[in-house]
């Protein structure tokens, strides 16, 4: 599986991050190579927002380094990160639900001025539900279709790297391998995503490549078949009995 190393797009180093007293993040380090789809899992409380947020700079990290095409971003502002090319879809979508999709789409393009239109055709013909709800208040969408304008949203900053908060929470298997075609498209494109997700199924199904977290710490890291080869490690930091083909399917 080696072959040359590509010099990655995202690299942590030994982060650490607290709250007040408690640590959260205890000395992580992953990397992130270009057109690279990974997946962090872990359970509740495991530290997976707060590996996003740390990356993106919404909390800041006491220990450790975050690079992002060579360059050292641990102490950057926001928005600098988001000009650099990283952008978040965070917990929970962070639909505006007044606004309508039309300007919820347009927050998404703000540093570039007024959304590309190569760029609104693609989102046309990969969301055409948004699109037929374009001047609607985001709020009335379903919760999938609010996925999609979440995404849509940030592919419109035309980040290198796009960090999405549980893609699938609150969303039926089916809405969201949907979604899954999308994030495979983003990466035909050239951008890289890192997705956190505490549905492990989910994100078997879409990773290029894997981490386990656990209690703030790196637990394992493999590919998704590597990983689904490990039931004990599945159930040991997940708490998932494997379902291997012609077993029951959970779905
Ligand atoms: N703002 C905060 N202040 C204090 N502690 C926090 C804060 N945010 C998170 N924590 C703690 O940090 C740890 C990691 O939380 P985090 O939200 O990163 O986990 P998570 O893996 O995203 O969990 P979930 O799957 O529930 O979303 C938890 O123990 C949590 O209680
Ligand atoms: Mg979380």
């Amino acid at each position: 599986m080696t072959g040359a190393p590509i010099e990655p797009l995202l690299n942590v180093k030994d982060l650490v991050v607290r709250y007040d007293a408690a640590q959260a993040l205890h000395g992580i380090s992953l990397h992130v190579a270009p057109r690279e789809i990974v997946a962090v899992v872990g359970a509740n409380g495991a530290g997976k927002t707060t590996l996003l947020r740390a990356i993106s700079g919404l909390v800041r990290a006491a220990e450790g380094q975050i690079e992002f095409r060579n360059a050292d971003v641990t102490k950057l502002p926001v928005h600098r990160i988001v000009e650099l090319g990283i952008s978040q879809i965070p917990e929970g979508r962070g639909i505006l639900a007044a606004l309508s999709v039309k300007d919820n789409l347009r927050l998404g393009g703000y540093v570039h001025g007024e959304p590309d239109p190569a760029l609104l055709a693609k989102l046309r013909s990969w969301f055409p539900i948004l699109f037929d709800r374009y001047l609607q208040a985001a709020g009335m969408l379903s919760g999938g279709e609010q996925q999609m304008l979440a995404i849509a949203r940030v592919v419109l900053a035309k980040p290198q790297l796009i960090l999405i908060d549980e893609l699938s929470l609150g969303l039926s298997p089916k809405v969201t391998s949907e979604l899954v075609p999308r994030l495979r498209d983003l990466r035909s494109d050239g951008a890289s995503v890192l997705l956190v997700d505490q549905n492990i199924q989910q994100a078997l199904r879409v990773a290029d490549r894997m981490y386990v977290l656990a209690n703030g710490r790196i637990a394992y890291t493999g590919t998704p078949d590597e990983l689904r080869a490990a039931p004990d490690l599945m159930a040991r930091y997940l708490g998932i009995e494997v379902v291997t083909p012609g077993s029951k399917e959970a779905e």
